[in-house]
């Protein structure tokens, strides 16, 4: 993909999946203005792609004067800027606040400012607990937490605006994604990182539930890749599209899977209540992403936990430096 002289600005773009998107945007030769008021994104992460043409602007979208000067001139946005799932546990009025009414927000203003493409990245979640397997777009949409149900409320906005507008929108529903950067801290991590990083320090994982649960793990470049080029087809103007891996395991099997590549069999394992609002089942059903733009995953769950443990062993800190960050039980439910 050559990007020779466009400019893009994403949203979320210091964070996880958004840095990653920023590097290959700044691959394929384009502009990037990086928006992040650095919530949960860090500056490290895009620290060695920023240029005159690659620009972190700390800014937060819910500041529609700072938002509309950052559009100007834009031939895309990439929206990833978001509250997490467990955030919206105990903080749903600011789940909703970030996730649905900013992306409300950014959709009339880059509308407004004439910029041709808009790009949500919602989320799985906004299925809830899969009714059947794989999960196609067309699957009900029934979100287990606020964190989901905004995610949705954000992309009937973006359909919207392509339906009343004829706006050219896209939204990508990605699952679960991981890989390098991906959270282990606070409220925001997530189950590979804690796993990882747990075994590694001699910690026992810890499943929240019986393990049965499922995910659809999909490794951080084919998300960033799927974004990508869904978000710039031609084929995709006004679609809702999955990108997932294709792949179904359970937390329980995950937690194998840990010990395998970790080399380290014997690393144990323990369960804790369940999380309220967990979705128990998601799998993706990519036929919809092959056929509009081939979109394969290219990294399988093996090769990308080998990966992301090579990423840890090749950081400063150690797996016991980063999980002084991490909170066992990472959610509490709001009174
Ligand atoms: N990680 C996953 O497994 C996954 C799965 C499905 C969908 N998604 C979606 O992908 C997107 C990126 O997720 P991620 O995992 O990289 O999360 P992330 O938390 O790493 O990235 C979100 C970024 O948004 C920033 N942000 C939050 N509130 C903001 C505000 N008010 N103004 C400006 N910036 C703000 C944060 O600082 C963070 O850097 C999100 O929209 C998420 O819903 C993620």
């Amino acid at each position: 993909m050559n990007l020779k002289g466009k400019t893009y600005l994403v949203t979320g773009g210091a964070g996880f999946i958004g840095s990653e998107l920023c590097r290959q945007l700044k691959a394929a030769d384009a502009s990037v203005r990086i928006v992040d008021n650095l919530a949960n994104g860090h500056r490290e992460n895009v620290a060695e792609i920023l240029s005159p043409n690659c620009v972190l602007h700390v800014t937060d979208i819910r500041d529609l004067e700072a938002m509309q000067i950052l559009l100007a001139g834009c031939d895309g946005v990439f929206h990833l800027a978001c509250l997490g799932v467990r955030h919206s546990i105990h903080s749903p009025m600011e789940s909703h606040e970030v996730n649905a009414t900013a992306t409300l927000n950014l959709l009339r203003l880059a509308r407004e400012a004439n910029v041709p493409r808009f790009v949500y990245v919602s989320s799985s979640e906004v299925y809830g607990t899969a009714q059947s397997v794989p999960q196609p777009e067309e699957h009900p949409t029934f979100p287990m937490t606020v964190y989901g149900a905004a995610k949705l409320a954000g992309e009937c906005y973006t359909r919207a605006f392509h339906r009343t507008y004829d706006y050219a929108t896209v939204v990508i529903r990605p699952f679960n994604s991981y890989g390098p950067r991906s959270h282990h801290e606070g409220d925001s991590g997530e189950v590979i990182p804690k796993f990882l990083l747990r075994t590694l320090a001699g910690k026992p994982m810890v499943i929240f539930g019986d393990g049965s649960q499922t995910r659809d793990f999909t490794f951080v470049s084919d998300t960033a890749r799927g974004i990508l080029e869904a978000g710039l087809s031609e084929n995709t103007v006004g679609e809702t599209i999955n990108i997932g891996s294709g792949f179904e395991i359970a937390i329980r099997e995950l937690a194998d899977e840990v010990r395998c590549v970790t080399g380290l069999p014997d690393a144990l394992i323990i369960h804790e209540a369940d999380r309220p609002g967990d979705v128990l089942r998601l799998y993706s059903d990519t036929s919809k992403a092959h056929r509009l733009i081939g979109f394969e995953p290219r990294v399988t769950l093996r090769d990308g936990l080998t990966q992301l443990l090579a990423w840890y062993r090749s950081q400063d800190n150690s797996p016991e430096e980063m999980l002084r960050t991490e909170i066992v039980k990472n959610w509490e439910v709001s009174a």
